[in-house]
């Protein structure tokens, strides 16, 4: 249990190619098996489609790999989850979906995290420290509760946002610092994360040729620093989110609204399984509601 409402899961696989931050699994529980290889029958309830999970950290482990699953218990599929008990089996497909890029002519990154937003951009930290890329994560959440890290008590949060600390055990790992923000005030800024963001780079300027921000969460803060990278200048990438059923690009239920040219209408549907979940900010066409 990494807070409240988050949790971890550790999947060991076989057989696995490797897995870029940004992409995801599908995980159902309709052919778990038990240890012994039964099949066990679905239960009564229980969803028969897959739930979409980002990879959230990947290592070689014996013949096979270790994924992390770090989420957040809102339905059927993450209580169930949350139930597992170690050696038990679930079917996992994967890896899905296009990866983050990461441009080695940009020397800084800035992660924008929105609460469950955490796992792809965790496991980015890592691929950016590989690329020496100078990374700083801002995350946000309602409360200190709902804050899904591990804190280091003797280096607890500035309570501005001016300057960023190793205060969380998993970024601190990977040295890289980070600001958190609660909504109450209750742990770090009080304020949004984008808040906390415009709050950092006005004490601690960048450059748009130098800086790229990855940002994954809910829509609406998604929006807000895309918005923001516009008006800087900044290059973005967003991690979206869609309810998928197949995840491969068959049943057309997970679609993107994207900028494009090629229609008279000047945008198209995007999959945000395929061509997704990662896409520039820029050629997202943002649901209104989001405002
Ligand atoms: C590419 C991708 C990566 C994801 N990575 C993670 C992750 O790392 N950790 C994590 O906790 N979750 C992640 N999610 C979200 C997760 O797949 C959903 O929350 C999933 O529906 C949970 O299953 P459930 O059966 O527990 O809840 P459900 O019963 O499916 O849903 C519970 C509630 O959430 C709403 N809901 C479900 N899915 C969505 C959605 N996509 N958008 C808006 N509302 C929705 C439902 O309407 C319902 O109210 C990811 C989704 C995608 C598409
Ligand atoms: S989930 Fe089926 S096409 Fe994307």
């Amino acid at each position: 249990m990494l807070c409240r409402e988050h949790y971890r899961l550790t999947l060991r696989v076989r057989g696995w190619s490797d897995a870029a931050p940004g992409q995801f699994v599908q995980i159902s529980r309709a052919s778990a098996m038990r240890g012994d290889g039964a099949i066990v029958e679905p239960v009564a309830g229980m969803p028969l489609l897959p739930r979409a999970f980002s990879v959230g950290g990947l290592r070689v482990a014996g013949d096979g790999h270790e994924i992390d699953v770090i989420y957040r218990v809102v339905g059927v599929a993450t209580g169930w989850m949350q139930s597992l008990a170690p050696g038990e089996h679930a079917t996992v497909l994967g890896p899905l979906g296009t990866p983050f890029p990461i441009d080695p002519a940009k020397s800084t990154a800035l992660l924008v995290i929105g609460g469950v937003g955490l796992p792809p951009l965790l496991y980015l930290a890592q691929a950016l420290q590989h690329a020496s890329v100078r990374t700083v994560a801002l995350l946000g959440a309602q409360r200190s509760d709902l804050v899904p890290l591990s804190m280091i008590a003797e280096a607890s949060p500035a309570s501005d946002a001016a300057c960023a600390v190793r205060c969380a055990h998993e970024f601190a790992a990977l040295d890289v610092p980070m600001v958190i923000s609660t909504d109450d005030g209750s742990l770090g800024y009080k304020g949004t994360v984008v808040a906390a963001l415009q709050a950092l780079t006005r004490a601690q300027p960048v450059t748009a040729d130098e800086t790229v921000v990855y940002t994954c969460g809910p829509e609406r803060m998604m929006r807000a620093t895309a918005a923001w990278c516009h008006d800087a200048g900044i290059t973005c990438w967003v991690c979206m989110e869609r309810p998928m059923a197949c995840g491969l690009g068959t049943c057309q239920s997970c679609i993107v609204t994207v900028r494009s040219d090629a229609y008279p209408s000047g945008r198209r549907y995007a999959l945000c399984c395929s061509e997704g979940p990662v896409f520039a900010a820029e050629d997202v066409l943002w649901d209104e509601r989001c405002a």
